[in-house]
């Protein structure tokens, strides 16, 4: 297994002027690939599926990522022909630096002829039980002729026993025509994740979905705040220049105190970040009457500041993708949302292209999950299979933010010189 240490070095400047580097990022990488092959039963059976068409290989993308005990568990979703499976796990160890994905539970589930097992799952949230909430849109072939085969669905698998223990497909009032489902987090708070909420976020028609687990019941918030800004819909990515206008997408919760707990959140063509209490989201009547409580949180985060997943650490840092600038930032959330208080803690124009997802484990230490994916490359066919294109990355939460402004107990401004 290839473990890479970079360090950033604190002098690069950066052309762009709202967000200063870091001194040094403990960050390694787990695996990386140059396509992304499955764990079939046999040679016969992968040859089989290749010969078919139900793999072909240069279409699959990983895209989720999240980490249980000694798992990683990874989303391909089927946004092209030929993703024969969904959702897969791997050994935190293999002893390949490229493993095969381990289809998961089992290739049964992405078999299923009908709506049974899964279509096109998205993204992962683990809560702290041990129940991945993933995800599943229920569309293919969104980068050629979309379908909707099924209703997006919420579904709940117990990681103890690799068993799918739920399904809630969000009732179709929830779901505007042409929405995209993209995203999840889930807010599970006392010791055994009583009173479970999951939030979810609908990039294209701008909304935010709340699930309640207790009754299964789901509700639905607007707000202006969940739109892209124009300007920031017009993305250059490595000379790509490509139009995305997509809405509320990033979610990472703050923590929890005094009854209460924050929610972050951005849309992924935007430069803002915004916050609202989860007390007023966990309250349907509230869903027509809360228009001033999802305020913006503080500064713009510049031009090239859209950023995809996010989320906090223990100890109250966010860390967030920034996807148009091959890096990984911090923002310690006890401080102003301001330029100065915004870091980039890592990043790599060659390792580090569209940093899409992002998730931080419930290990002690904690550990934060990064997958890397050239995904406006994939959208136009121009993923080159020589090189790598698809990482894991991982980076210590602590470490990376030491001796930085996103340090919590690093409070005096007037120590660091920014240039502007
Ligand atoms: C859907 O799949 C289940 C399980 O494989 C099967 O029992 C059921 O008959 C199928 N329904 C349809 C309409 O194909
Ligand atoms: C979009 O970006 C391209 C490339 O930077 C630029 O040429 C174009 O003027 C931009 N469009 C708008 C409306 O800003
Ligand atoms: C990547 O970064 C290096 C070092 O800053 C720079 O020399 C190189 O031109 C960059 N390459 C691309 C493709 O941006
Ligand atoms: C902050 O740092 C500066 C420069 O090191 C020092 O002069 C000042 O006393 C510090 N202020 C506090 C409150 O610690």
């Amino acid at each position: 297994m290839e473990v890479l240490l970079c360090v950033i070095l604190a002098s690069i400047a950066t052309s762009h002027g709202y967000i200063q580097i870091a001194s040094r990022s403990p960050i390694g990488t787990l695996y990386r690939w140059k396509q992304i092959d499955y764990e079939f039963a046999t040679p016969e059976a992968r040859q089989e599926a290749i010969n078919n068409g139900q793999f072909i290989q240069a279409n699959v993308i990983p895209l989720g990522i999240e980490r249980w005990k000694d798992r990683v568990f990874v989303s391909t979703p089927a946004w092209k022909k030929g993703v024969p499976a969904t959702l897969s796990s791997l050994p935190i160890g293999a002893p390949s630096e490229s493993p095969r994905l381990e289809p998961y539970p089992n290739w049964d589930w992405h078999n299923a002829a009908n709506c049974t097992g899964f279509t096109s799952v998205f993204r992962m949230s683990i809560d702290h039980c041990g129940v991945m909430w993933i995800l599943d849109s229920g569309q293919v072939e969104a980068f050629e002729t979309p379908r909707q085969i099924c209703p997006p669905t919420l579904i709940a698998i117990n990681l103890n026993t690799d068993t799918v223990v739920a399904r809630y497909p969000i009732p179709s009032e929830f779901v505007l025509q042409n929405s995209l489902i993209t995203n999840l987090v889930v807010d599970s708070r006392d010791v055994r994740c009583r009173d479970l909420h999951v939030y979810i976020a609908d990039a294209w028609r701008f909304g935010l979905i709340v699930f309640r687990e207790e009754d299964a019941a789901f509700w639905r918030f607007s707000h202006y705040s969940f739109y892209p800004e124009p300007l920031l819909s017009n993305y250059t990515l490595h000379g790509l220049n490509y139009q995305w206008s997509d809405g509320l997408f990033g979610m990472s919760l703050g923590k929890y105190q005094q009854g209460d707990r924050p929610l972050y959140y951005h849309s992924m063509s935007s430069s803002l970040e915004f916050v609202v209490a989860t007390s007023v989201i966990r309250d349907p009547a509230r869903v027509s009457n809360a228009v001033g409580e999802f305020k913006l949180l503080g500064d713009s985060r510049g031009a090239d500041g859209q950023v995809s997943a996010a989320a906090v650490d223990r100890n109250g840092v966010m860390f967030f993708n920034l996807i148009s600038r091959d890096s990984i930032g911090c923002w310690d959330t006890r401080k102003p949302y301001s330029s100065r208080n915004l870091i980039i803690v890592a990043q790599n124009n060659q390792t580090m292209i569209f940093p899409n997802d992002l998730r931080i484990d419930h290990e002690v230490p904690q550990m934060a999950w990064i997958i890397t994916n050239k995904l406006p490359m994939y959208q136009f066919n121009l993923i080159d299979p020589n090189e790598y294109n698809y990482r894991i990355l991982y980076l210590d939460p602590v470490a990376v933010v030491q001796n930085s402004i996103c340090q919590p107990e690093m409070i005096n401004l007037s120590e660091y010189n920014y240039t502007f």
